[in-house]
């Protein structure tokens, strides 16, 4: 199959590129979008046959649900069963916005999307063209991040285009995903919320909606722990894993970069390739290796936003080991140190 990519501007979005994209999707194809998150790979999500092909396409395990990406509230009435009244609440407050919902599934919605859950994953997303797309589609989009299966997830059209070329049937290019992070994903299904994957959304905000809320007891455990069952079926894999080896130093700054940089000599000399993943703080501090910054730590957006970035150019680049300072400050700490400790395959080393 030939992908075809296909430029747009958000300020000036070019409607019979979206409509071209739209007839793909009613058709059954697989179309990559940009979000505010990161980027999506769309199809009909109540259209098995059309579902299937993301998970062929991605590599994706089949009892790993999809979120359906929504453009407008009354998605909720078809879509969802029972009593709605919390989830409804975080909807008007956060949407469109990166935050997925967890509701009860009505009989619309097949297992397939669904990975054979009676519940349903559900987002109205906040970028124009998501949101131009599912409008003009006039479909529930179903749609994971647009990367391979265990790849971190993409936050450019090019990154989407390295996983999925020849695989699905357009890749719609947007620029960079603003955030950079999957969307927080909170069940509402129960009394009361639980976060099941932390993301630019925090708990406080939730709490500050809803009163109450709480993370997910399988969330911060190591996946081959034998009693881990988190709530998200997507958790449980191993994610967003570089080529090379990942490990994260914790502890007073100072000691982190000179633990870093001894443990990056000791591989060069063994005729390895390490990368060693920096801020704009810390750049000039080290010494030898492929040194990268994620961001600044002045502003902690710029650190999710480089995150899966910085994953990808060191697999270009093949690194064999890579060293990365931590990131647990303040509101997206949560979030950032979820997805590196998972690409680390929770490999720390406390200095
Ligand atoms: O920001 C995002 O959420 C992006 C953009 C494209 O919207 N999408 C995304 O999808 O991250 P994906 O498939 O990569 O991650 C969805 C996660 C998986 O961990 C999955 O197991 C979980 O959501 N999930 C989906 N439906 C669920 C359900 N009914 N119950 C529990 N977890 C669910
Ligand atoms: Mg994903």
């Amino acid at each position: 199959m030939k992908t075809k990519f296909i430029q747009l501007d958000c300020n000036n979005i070019d409607n019979l590129k979206i409509i071209e994209a739209a007839e793909i999707l009613k058709q059954g194809g697989l179309v990559a979008f940009p979000t505010e998150t990161v980027y999506g790979l769309g199809a009909d999500g109540l259209n098995e046959e059309a579902s299937s092909k993301i998970y062929a396409a991605k590599g994706r395990p089949s009892d790993n649900p999809l979120i359906l990406h929504i453009s407008s509230m009354k998605a909720l009435d078809a879509l969802t069963a029972g009593d709605c009244t919390l989830g409804r609440k975080l909807a008007e407050a956060f949407w469109p916005g990166p935050l997925t919902l967890i509701f009860k599934k009505s009989s619309l919605v097949p297992l397939t999307t669904t990975g054979g859950l009676d519940t349903v994953a559900i987002r109205m997303p906040a970028h124009p063209i998501a949101y131009e797309l599912i409008r003009q589609a006039g479909l529930y989009i179903a749609a994971p991040s647009a990367n391979a299966s265990g790849r971190p997830s993409p936050t450019t059209a090019v990154h989407v285009l390295e996983d999925m070329d020849g695989r699905i049937d357009m890749i719609l290019d947007g620029g960079s995903a603003d955030i950079g992070l999957e969307s927080t994903i909170v069940d509402v299904s129960a009394e009361i919320p639980v976060i099941l994957r932390p993301g630019y959304i925090t708990l406080e905000d939730i709490i500050g909606i809803t009163g109450e809320a709480e993370y997910d007891k399988g969330l911060f455990q190591k996946p081959e722990s034998e009693d881990f069952k988190p709530k998200a079926p997507g958790m449980k894999y191993k994610h967003y894993a570089p080529r090379g080896q990942l490990t994260i130093y914790e502890g007073e700054n100072k000691a982190v970069v000179r633990a870093i940089n001894q443990a990056a000599e000791e591989k060069l000399k063994e005729g390895y390739r390490v990368g060693i993943i920096a801020t704009d703080e810390t750049l000039s501090s080290y010494q030898k290796g492929l040194i990268k910054t994620i961001g600044t730590r002045k502003d902690e957006k710029t650190i999710a936003a480089g995150l899966f970035k910085i994953l990808r150019d060191f697999d270009g680049e093949q690194a064999d080991y890579i060293y990365s300072e931590s990131f647990y400050d303040n509101h997206l700490g949560q979030a950032i140190m979820n997805r590196l400790l998972k690409a680390a395959g929770y490999h720390i080393e406390k200095v």
